[in-house]
């Protein structure tokens, strides 16, 4: 079940911001990549061989080329500071192919998008294709300073500086009111999407809840924060992992998780980043009740009970019966 990885060549390099580049890459085999709605993202290995998910920022009418952007982390663990430091033009690279947790509301009558620091990369996605549909959006750039803020020189000319607001230097305690005041005269069948650091998210939420309902607020996370607490009288130690495919059951104990249950019996789920954030190991749920550990479901995903994360997730019955 290991995901099919798709050989690419580096094709361009621009720096976007400080510590932010954007990467315009080709496929090897010179055919089109597939067709992506606004918001995916990719898989994308290094030359470290570190792993990490981007979101592709370009115009997604786009085949010949996609386009990523990479935030130098300074903490980074290989994935970040290897694409930055180790690629250049003419570098191959494996990719994944693209996954949306992050899609636009086709049905909305207004799109808000709110973005901060790199959290701008699935939103410009969206951006092209809203313009394209002569759509009714606005894109909210935060960012530290006008050096820390991607994209400029595309976000400044039409089709998208109509659209666009630009927010620098907006210091902690003055969020709340700008956020609010983006959001203050949105309509009632408007649409909120953001992205960026949690902090910045949970207030966008916290203030859009104030006009709109959950399910007109989206949201994509790069990283997992910590991951939410299990309530205690509903979470088991262990559980059984049931194959609906053969009817082969795996013990899950405290110490594993459901994917290393799984590969001792032979079953390999594919995974990307093993926190719960990117979906690569998502799989349907046949019966029984998950525990949602994850980052990357939404609300209904998770009400329905019909998809789980197997990375991060557990179980609150004592079987759990997959699709696999
Ligand atoms: S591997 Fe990314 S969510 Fe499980």
């Amino acid at each position: 079940m290991q995901a099919q990885s798709l050989k690419v060549r580096v094709d361009a390099l621009r720096d976007e911001a400080h510590g932010v580049r954007s990467f315009s890459i080709s496929r090897l085999d010179g055919l089109p990549f597939e067709r992506y709605e606004p918001g995916a993202h990719i898989d994308v290995t290094s030359p470290s061989g570190v792993t990490r998910q981007y979101s592709l920022c370009g115009d997604p009418e786009r085949l010949d080329s996609q386009i990523f952007a990479v935030k130098k982390e300074e903490q980074s663990r290989g994935g970040s500071r290897s694409l930055h430091e180790e690629v250049s033009v003419g570098t191959e690279l494996s990719v994944g192919a693209p996954r949306n947790l992050f899609r636009l509301e086709e049905g909305a009558g207004e799109h808000i998008l709110m973005g901060a620091g790199i959290g701008i990369t699935p939103l410009l996605s969206m951006a092209y294709r809203l313009a394209a549909r002569q759509a009714r959006f606005t894109l909210h750039h935060f960012a530290r300073s006008e050096a820390h803020a991607a994209f400029m020189t595309l976000l400044t000319r039409e089709p998208f500086a109509r659209h666009v607001k630009l927010h620098f230097g907006v210091q902690p305690d003055e969020l709340k009111p700008a956020l609010d005041a983006c959001l203050r005269d949105a309509g009632a069948n408007a649409h909120v999407y953001t992205c960026g650091p949690s902090p910045f998210m949970d207030l966008v939420v916290a203030s859009a809840r104030q006009r709109l309902p959950a399910d007109a607020i989206h949201l994509e996370r790069f990283k997992a924060e910590t991951a939410p607490a299990p309530a205690a009288d509903a979470s088991l130690k262990s559980f059984d992992v049931q194959l609906a495919s053969s009817g082969q059951t795996v013990r899950v104990d405290a110490s594993t998780s459901i994917v290393a249950a799984l590969a001792s019996i032979g079953i390999e789920v594919d995974t990307s980043c093993g926190e719960g954030v990117c979906g690569t190991c998502m799989v349907d749920v046949i019966s029984g009740e998950p525990e949602h550990r994850d980052h990357c479901l939404s609300k209904a995903e998770r009400a329905s009970n019909s998809v789980i994360c197997c990375c991060v997730s557990r179980s609150r019955t004592p079987v759990l019966v997959l699709d696999l």
